[in-house]
């Protein structure tokens, strides 16, 4: 993943204000980008570079602003040296079309290692990232027995009572400020942790920690910078000087601990974690002692899975939820839209119920807005081609990383009318949905790799802000006016909100 570059080692950033500072010797080493070239491929566009880091330092904090402000000069397609890493970035929904449909076999690998999988990686080198059969294997597991619809449905009572402890949280809370970050990540953290591990989740200590301690340190992690990302040959001797490696090793040693913890608890006879409903836990170990499944299934590929899981979708969830609630305190009208809506769709009940929510479509744009502008995975996770192909024209060599811009292409004016307003009527008459059809909006990407927990994540998303906005009415706190209040950006793993939610929940009086 793109990393923020002021993480790049010491060492990058001495050669950069070198190259930076003396223009001469700036002019001597800037390559051009377009090469002549003796193999006759015609390459795409490709912004001059820098020896040594090539285009890294163009990426700036926010990695998916400047390479859309580069696509403005170079075109849809473009192609980047990242460190020694060549990089394809697409940022038009025509050109995310020719990736995602036309050439989806071609670039629908991953980076084989490192990259956001590193930690899954380090318990095998299979799991979800490159394009294997056992790859498909472990994909037909997701949306068939983990994250099908029918098992969706079937979390609906870890929704409703993480969402009642918020709901009870916020009413003893009515009139003053709630940290809002604090309780979606906890809520979203509930509801995963209990669909994948079952009770034992959360409830129990595990050498003195939680486990959610332990997993925000590895989101940090893997939201840092790590030289072997974009230096593969001498990367990892980087690593270990810097002790990033080390640092590493120790997260995923816990992980590791925590996780077969989790497994042996399930697995003893007595176990207490015993429910109606089946985590992933449960599962994966049921499907490991079946004599007719064929996948190899060791407790190494459950703790992959389980990772992957917990990775792909805590923050995402998390994040469309505080965007969702930002944008719609800076627009009144939409708020009141949507609350009117839910409250007279609902009636009086303790809280909306799940079958409401089929009977809500502007909430279901709400949402669809929010991901358009603020997609989690501004640039997906990833890709890389598993054979040279074709992108808009241009020759794409083998092992190139592939990055589609959703972030741009959602705000592109190509594609949409008054991009920069958050609007969501707009989908009234626009027949686009973000289910990997429409290339306009890809907030879950598409193809062969779209997001196996969509339906997990918007149901999530949907029934919290259905329920935040029926029984509460908001305000921003003392000192902070729709004209002040900050809609900035930060951008690790994910991109999120800079600063952290604050808002008051009062009392609404139907
Ligand atoms: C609003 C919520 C979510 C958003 C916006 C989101 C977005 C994404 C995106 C953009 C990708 C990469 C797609 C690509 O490369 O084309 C992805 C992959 C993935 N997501 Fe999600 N996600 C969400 C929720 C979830 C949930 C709830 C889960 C699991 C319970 C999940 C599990 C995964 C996994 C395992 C992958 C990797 C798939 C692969 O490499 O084949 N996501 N997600």
């Amino acid at each position: 993943m793109l990393t923020a570059i002021d993480s790049i080692p010491l060492m990058l950033v001495f050669v950069i204000f070198l190259l930076l500072v003396i223009p001469s010797l700036s002019i001597i080493f800037l390559r051009r980008g377009k090469k002549p070239r003796s193999d006759g491929l015609c390459l795409p566009p490709a912004p001059p570079r820098l020896p040594l880091i090539g285009n890294l330092h163009q990426l700036g904090k926010l990695p998916h602003q400047s390479l859309w402000e580069l696509s403005r000069k170079y075109g849809p397609v473009m192609m980047l040296c990242l460190g020694d890493v060549p990089a394809l970035v697409v940022s038009s929904a025509e050109m995310a079309r020719e990736v995602l449909k036309t050439h989806d076999v071609d670039t629908c690998s991953r980076p084989a290692s490192p990259g956001p999988g590193r930690l899954s990686y380090n318990y095998l080198d299979v799991a979800f990232s490159p394009y294997t059969d056992y790859w498909r294997e472990i994909r037909k597991l997701f949306m068939f027995e983990l994250l099908s619809t029918k098992r969706v449905h079937s979390f609906w009572h870890v929704r409703e009572a993480e969402v009642d402890s918020l709901l009870g949280y916020l009413r003893e809370k009515v009139g003053t400020p709630v940290e809002m970050n604090e309780r979606v990540f906890s809520l979203t953290d509930g509801i995963v942790g209990t669909v994948a591990f079952g009770k034992t989740y959360g409830r129990e200590q595990f050498a003195g920690r939680n486990f959610q301690r332990v997993l925000d340190e590895a989101m940090n992690m893997l939201a840092g910078f790590s030289a072997e990302d974009f230096f593969p040959r001498w990367g990892r001797a980087v690593d270990h000087l810097t002790g990033q490696k080390k640092r590493l090793e120790k997260i995923f040693a816990d992980l590791d601990r925590y996780f077969q913890y989790v497994i042996d608890e399930h697995q003893k006879p007595s176990s207490t974690h015993k429910q109606e409903v089946e985590d992933f836990v449960d599962v994966l170990l049921n499907l490991q002692k079946d004599p007719k499944n064929r996948l190899t299934l060791t407790n190494d590929h459950i703790k992959a899975i389980l990772m992957d899981t917990f990775i792909g979708a805590i923050d995402t969830s998390s994040i469309t939820l505080l965007w969702a609630m930002s944008e719609l305190m800076r627009n009144p009208r939409v708020l009141k839209k949507l609350q009117d809506e839910i409250r007279s769709t609902v009636g009086e009940k303790p809280r909306v119920e799940s079958d409401d929510i089929a009977k809500l479509p502007y909430l279901r744009m709400v949402v669809k807005e929010t991901l358009r502008l603020h997609p989690p995975a501004t640039l997906l996770l990833p890709r890389e081609t598993l054979r040279p192909c074709k992108i808009g024209g241009y020759d794409v060599p083998a092992r190139t990383r592939v990055f589609v811009n959703v972030w741009g292409i959602g705000r592109d004016p190509m594609s949409w009318e008054r991009p920069e307003e958050f609007y969501p009527d707009r989908f009234e008459e626009l027949e686009r949905d973000f289910k990997g059809q429409s290339y306009e909006l890809l907030p879950f990407g598409g193809g062969k790799r779209i997001c196996p927990g969509l339906t997990m994540g918007v149901t999530t998303v949907e029934f919290t802000l259905a329920n935040l906005l029926y029984g509460f009415d908001w305000k921003f706190p003392e000192g902070t006016r729709m004209e002040n209040f900050s809609m900035e950006e930060e951008g690790g793993l994910t991109t999120h909100r800079k600063m952290p939610l604050r808002l008051v929940p009062t009392t609404y009086n139907n």
